[in-house]
């Protein structure tokens, strides 16, 4: 299929994420409006295709909650946690391109790119793609919008948004009276340190799902458990914590299980951890394909309410929900690999989002 590469002109479009995508006429009138979005401007072309460039699929489930899976015609990364997405390239329906010959580039009309510093000089169908510089959960998933715009699917991409916003407030307001908030520290381990988040996203989340943050007066963040210092005072703020979220990236999700967290904390006195007694260690690596792309880079950031439930949970424990995204340390819960068989509809239809029960 052609693509006419002027359609697009050489506007200095900033837009990240990946695959191509091939659109119809321009409808005049069917606009998105952002609401909570804030690193993004909207532009008009008349026809497009989109090519995945970075790593792990960031855009891939918006594409599929708009329905254009089959006008994906290339990616450039084999770190794709989505199954359908897989499978499509399995049934020979996607190209590979290789990021280091351009010129296979130039038959799409536009190439969405993850990362905005990575590239050589840009042609003018690059269009770089940034949802994960938004500070807010539902700031990244309005990136929906976005790609709505490129394939002439506002209509869907504004119903999408619109649900997913509704669900996630629902839930939120769900846990907005609880009048204990249990103590949240999402930390990562690297090269003998540990550090507390600062990720404005996370917090948000925290805050939306009814927990609370590590109080703003601890303003040291990072903690080297080789010094005697560092790992006492490492002791008495996780003596206040309730509940650890590990996001320590590893090679080996499947490895990491409680005995390296405990080891990595490499602290001999546990008696006054709450999450060890509550049992409430978790990783949001549960769902990973089955060459390590991790599914939170990619399907979480388009389905925020999801991983709010998950959290909703973490928190305040029902017993009766499954988690999509965290799993339980603990409760010794091993991460999920997806393959291409686990894409369970056809590629052909638009995937629709999962809505929470909320009162
Ligand atoms: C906007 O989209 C709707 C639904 O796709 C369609 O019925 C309507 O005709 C479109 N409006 C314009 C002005 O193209
Ligand atoms: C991509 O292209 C470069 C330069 O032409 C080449 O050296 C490299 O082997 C190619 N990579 C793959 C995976 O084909
Ligand atoms: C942590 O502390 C040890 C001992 O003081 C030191 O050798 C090491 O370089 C420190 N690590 C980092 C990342 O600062
Ligand atoms: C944790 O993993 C290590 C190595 O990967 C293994 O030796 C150990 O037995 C595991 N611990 C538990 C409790 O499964
Ligand atoms: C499980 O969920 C049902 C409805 O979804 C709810 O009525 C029930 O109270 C829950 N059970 C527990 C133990 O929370």
């Amino acid at each position: 299929m052609e693509v006419i590469l002027s359609t697009l002109g050489c506007l200095s479009l900033l837009l990240v994420g990946g695959g191509i995508v091939e659109g119809a006429a321009v409808k005049a009138g069917n606009m998105s409006k952002l609401e909570d979005a804030a690193y993004f401007h909207i532009y008009y072309g008349n026809t497009f295709k989109v090519i995945k460039n970075d790593l792990d699929g960031k855009s891939y489930l918006l594409i599929q909650l708009l329905g254009l899976m089959p006008t994906m015609k290339g990616i450039t990364s084999e770190k794709v946690a989505s199954p359908c997405l897989l499978k499509l390239y399995n049934e020979g329906e996607l190209q590979m391109l290789n990021n280091s010959e351009p010129q296979q580039f130039s038959q799409y009309a536009a190439h969405f790119v993850g990362d905005n510093n990575n590239q050589e000089p840009q042609a003018c169908n690059y269009i770089t793609f940034v949802p994960m510089d938004e500070q807010a959960p539902l700031q990244r998933a309005e990136w929906i919008k976005y790609l709505g715009i490129f394939a002439n699917e506002e209509v869907r991409a504004n119903e999408i948004y619109d649900a997913v916003k509704s669900n996630y407030m629902c839930l939120v307001n769900s846990v907005a009276s609880k009048a204990l908030k249990p103590v949240v520290a999402w930390m990562e381990f690297n090269d003998g340190v540990w550090s507390f988040t600062e990720e404005a996203y996370k917090l948000k989340y925290i805050e939306d799902a009814g927990g609370e943050n590590l109080d703003d007066s601890i303003n040291k963040i990072t903690y080297n458990i080789s010094s005697i210092e560092d790992l006492e005072l490492l002791n008495a703020i996780l003596c206040t914590v309730d509940v650890v979220i590990d996001g320590t990236l590893t090679p080996d999700p499947f490895g990491y299980n409680a005995t390296l967290f405990l080891q990595n904390i490499n602290i001999e006195d546990k008696s006054c951890f709450g999450f060890l007694s509550y049992q409430s260690v978790w990783r949001h690596d549960k769902r990973l394909s089955t060459d390590l792309a991790l599914d939170w880079f990619d399907g979480a950031v388009s389905q925020p309410q999801l991983v709010l439930a998950d959290l909703i949970e973490v928190l305040f424990p029902s017993g009766n929900y499954t988690t999509t995204y965290f799993r339980n340390l603990l409760k010794e819960e091993p991460p999920i690999s997806l393959g291409p068989e686990d894409c369970t509809r056809d590629t052909f239809t638009a995937m629709e989002p999962t809505i929470i029960t909320c009162a």
